[in-house]
Formats: C-alpha cells, sequence, structure tokens
C-alpha cells in the first residue's frame, strides 16, 4: 500500500460515525470496537463490511470465531443487510473457524488469510471477535506478542479492519488496562451500557483515533432495523462511562427547582 493510499480515508459504513472520525477509518488502520455482550460490536462490524461492499465496492471477508454464518446472515438481515446475495456476487466469504487454525494460518505466507484475501480481492475485513485469542495462551507476554503478530498479520495485506474485543464489565467504571490491545490498533471505539432514568441505553465514545481529529463526546446510539443510527452527547449527564450516570448538578437543581428558581441562582429577585 502506497503512502497516499495509507493517508486516504474510507467509510466505517456509518455516515455520522464516519463524521466523528474526521472523515472515516484510515485506510489500512485497524479498528478496535470493544463493549459488552450485546452491545452491538457485530452491528458495527456488519455495517462496515456490507457497506464497504454495497457503497463502496470493496470486497470484505468476515472471520467468525463465534457466531455461525447463519446466525450472522440472520443478524445482518436485522440490520437491513443483505449478506447472503453479497455471497452470492462474490464480493463476500464469511469464514467460521477455530483461534487456533486462524491464528496458525494468518502467519503462514500463502496460508488460508493470504489465499482469501487474494481470491476475493478483499479490501476490508471484521475480526468477530479477537477476544478468542486468549484461549492460545495464558501467559500475558505470550498474548500480547499474539495480538500482535496478528494485527500484523491484517497490516501486511493492507486491509481495513474491524476488531472487536468483549469487555467484561457489563457497566462500571472504565479501566484503560482492560483494553488489552488497545496501544497496537489506530483506532478504538467502546460501547458501554449506560442507565438512564431507569432504562437502559447505548452510549458510543471514540477512545482514540491516531492522526485524526475525532469526535470526544459520548453518544447515546441505538440499533434499528436500518443499522446503527448515532445520536447527540449526554450533555447533561456526568460519568456516563460509568453506565449510572448521574444529572450535572445545575441540570437536577433546574429539574427540581424549575424556572422560579433559575433567577434565584443568578442572584436575582422575582
Ligand atoms: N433490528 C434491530 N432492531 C433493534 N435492535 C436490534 C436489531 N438488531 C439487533 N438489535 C440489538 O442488537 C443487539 C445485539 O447486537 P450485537 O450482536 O451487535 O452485539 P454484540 O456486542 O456483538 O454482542 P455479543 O458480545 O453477544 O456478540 C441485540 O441484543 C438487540 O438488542
Ligand atoms: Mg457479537
Amino acid at each position: 500500500m502506497s503512502e497516499k493510499e495509507l493517508r486516504e480515508r474510507t467509510s466505517s459504513g456509518n455516515k455520522k460515525l464516519d463524521s466523528m472520525m474526521d472523515g472515516g477509518p484510515l485506510r489500512g488502520s485497524v479498528t478496535l470496537v470493544i463493549g459488552a455482550p450485546g452491545t452491538g460490536k457485530t452491528c458495527v462490524g456488519l455495517e462496515f463490511i456490507a457497506r464497504g461492499i454495497t457503497e463502496l465496492d470493496e470486497p470484505g471477508l468476515i472471520v467468525t470465531f463465534e457466531h455461525f454464518p447463519k446466525k450472522l446472515l440472520r443478524d445482518a438481515n436485522s440490520l437491513g443487510l443483505d449478506l447472503e446475495e453479497m455471497e452470492r456476487k462474490g464480493m463476500l466469504r464469511i469464514l467460521f473457524t477455530s483461534p487456533e487454525i486462524f491464528f496458525e494460518q494468518a502467519q503462514a505466507p500463502g496460508g488460508l488469510l493470504d489465499t482469501m484475501v487474494q481470491e476475493l480481492g478483499a479490501k476490508r475485513i471484521l475480526i468477530d471477535s479477537i477476544s478468542h485469542l486468549e484461549r492460545l495462551a495464558s501467559d500475558p507476554v505470550r498474548l500480547r506478542e499474539i495480538a500482535f503478530t496478528f494485527i500484523n498479520a491484517l497490516l501486511r495485506h493492507g486491509l481495513t479492519a474491524i476488531v472487536t474485543q468483549e469487555d467484561r464489565d457489563i457497566t462500571g467504571d472504565m479501566v484503560a488496562a482492560q483494553y488489552g490491545i488497545s496501544y497496537l490498533v489506530d483506532t478504538v471505539i467502546v460501547l458501554r451500557y449506560v442507565e438512564l432514568d431507569s432504562k437502559v441505553s447505548r452510549a458510543l465514545l471514540i477512545l482514540k483515533q491516531r492522526a485524526s481529529a475525532h469526535d470526544k463526546a459520548i453518544r447515546e446510539f441505538n440499533i434499528t432495523g436500518k443499522g446503527l443510527s448515532i445520536g447527540d452527547p449526554f450533555t447533561d449527564r456526568e460519568g456516563v462511562l460509568s453506565g449510572a450516570p448521574r444529572k450535572k448538578e445545575i441540570e437536577a437543581f433546574m429539574e427540581v427547582f424549575g424556572k422560579k428558581s433559575k433567577s434565584a441562582v443568578k442572584g436575582e429577585v422575582d
């Protein structure tokens, strides 16, 4: 991949996310999408692959260690994405395998990854999820090496990639250390559950994006029959990433004491 190509931006498959990402992910970059079960990691990945095909004509490869291809097709369908049709047209391949086999094959020149990328002319890849690589070793140093080798294998092919990772905490304070491979990837997108007024909502944040002026806001998002719908930042809340945000003091005050006290806050007399 040329220097010029590496400075080009491509699409995440979601226009709002692209605008948050300073125009979109850089070509040949790796984005980690991390979140608790059901937060929408696979949805983000499926949009990335499917819209890459339908809107940019970029063939895509999905490697899954956990979802049977049939389940993936069904999940994609519920987002309005017809993966079967894309497979039929030769623009998509879904590989359902074990982390052991894939890791071995990803390193080997002429291995499964090389072959599939070449045959398909793949430009994008989704790995769902990289958490399964943890099965390959128990030693943290060895695990780091494995993650490093793995990410490099993706970069070697010049693929723009999304890898998903499971966050064990459903809610709770964000601890940077738990984002195991964050330092290896270009972009980290965090998905969280947030309890708001006795209802569970979802929040999305771009934690980092190399070489980009990315959006820093924590935004509410929904998963719909048309894919991800990203909304406004949680401006009147604090502690959103803790999962149980508090209203900012002033907002809470206004809610309880209303308009009359607004002037009192300013020191005015009614
Ligand atoms: N068409 C739809 N309309 C509304 N919500 C949907 C729709 N399709 C999926 N969802 C929501 O998306 C959730 C699953 O999202 P997804 O599979 O991407 O999560 P995940 O983070 O990959 O989970 P896991 O860790 O279990 O793989 C469902 O639980 C459901 O709430
Ligand atoms: Mg998933």
